[in-house]
């Protein structure tokens, strides 16, 4: 069969990304223009920026990524982009301007779900094994979706209200580190142990997830200490929120786990890149002689390489979107 190669787009928040992709699993080239130092002055996202810094910016990131791979738009099979979930003006920049790609160029265009994306980034030279029990945990989302087959999902639980990603980044503003959140937490945690005591955030026996509690816990501490005079010890605090909030994933995989009898586990979204994460999901894996696949870290965050991994198995079906194609805040995998 002849090579594809898929040239594809991720826009959907502060990451201006084009990659080229081959056969769905090997990465020509990828180019990541983050915006993270301009958004860090603000302590989060400021979603007019975002979308402006992407308008400004992704004709010379597509360049840079020709370039790297020495192809042209016209060498590559099909144009892929994220179109939903995320910043909507973020994601218009993208779905806009593939859509120009693919009228200028003559070439399929794909819509991907970014979800679905980081699913894929287990792909990138690396295969998925099914039936799978995939764990997404970004900043937007906490989800553990059973995987039957390519493309065939089964959402087994959710958050019931913030997402792990955005409690590591609104507890790490708490105590004062610097956006995006969760690597800093990560970092700060090394130096500490996880000896205060927080909620234990759903201890009950669905698969569903909840942060708020957990949040809320490191948020009142803080403030109690504070009209007490005392002072935190913010690497301590960042070690048992990090405990606590890994524990939350891990009772509940481990659940998943006994009563489905799954023997694959996949891990995606931005908060897989942490390694104490990874290596607590890692023995939960070994407990139940399951093998758990992870995405290397520079494919854990958002980036265009998974979008043109999850849009293969659409090519190869002939799932084309039409170019009326719009982009949506929210959209769900199941
Ligand atoms: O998947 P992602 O890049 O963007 C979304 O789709 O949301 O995930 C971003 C989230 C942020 O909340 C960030 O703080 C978190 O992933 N994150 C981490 C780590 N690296 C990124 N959380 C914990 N530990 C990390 N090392
Ligand atoms: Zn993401």
């Amino acid at each position: 069969m002849k090579d594809v190669f898929i040239l594809s787009i991720e826009t959907s928040c502060d990451e201006t990304s084009i990659a080229i992709v081959k056969n769905g699993s090997k990465v020509v080239a990828l180019t990541i223009l983050t915006q993270m130092d301009t958004h860090a002055e603000f302590g989060g996202v400021v979603p007019e920026i975002a979308s402006r810094m992407h308008t400004e910016n992704i004709t010379m990131v597509l360049e840079e990524t020709l370039k790297k791979a020495n192809m042209k738009v016209s060498d590559c099979d099909a144009i892929a982009v994220t179109y939903a979930p995320g910043l909507l003006g973020s994601l218009l920049v993208g779905v806009e301007f593939a859509k120009v790609l693919s009228y200028v160029y003559k070439k399929p265009l794909i819509k991907v779900n970014h979800l679905i994306g980081h699913i894929y980034a287990n792909k990138i030279d690396n295969n998925m094994h099914f039936p799978s029990l995939a764990l997404i945990i970004s900043g937007g989302h906490t989800e553990l979706i059973k995987m039957n087959d390519d493309y065939d999902f089964e959402m087994l639980g959710e958050t019931q209200d913030d997402a792990i990603g955005e409690a590591f980044d609104k507890v790490a503003r708490v105590i004062g580190l610097k956006y995006p959140g969760g690597p800093n937490i990560e970092k700060l945690a090394l130096e500490g142990n996880p000896t205060y005591k927080l909620p234990v955030p759903l201890s009950d026996d669905s698969y569903n997830f909840s942060y708020s509690g957990l949040k809320s816990g490191v948020l009142n501490l803080v403030n109690n200490e504070k009209m007490r005079g005392n002072e935190i010890n913010k690497a301590d605090l960042a070690a048992s929120f990090q405990k606590n909030a890994v524990d939350e994933l891990t009772r509940k995989l481990d659940l998943a786990l006994s009563k489905t009898n799954i023997k694959n586990v996949i891990i995606a979204g931005g908060v897989s890149a942490n390694k104490y994460l990874r290596k607590e999901i890692n023995s939960i894996c070994e407990k139940h002689g399951a093998k758990l696949d992870l995405p290397e870290f520079i494919y854990c965050t958002d980036n265009a390489a998974m979008i043109g991994a999850a849009a293969y198995p659409l090519y190869l079906k002939k799932n084309f979107a039409s170019l009326d194609l719009n982009a949506s805040s929210s959209a769900n995998i199941c």
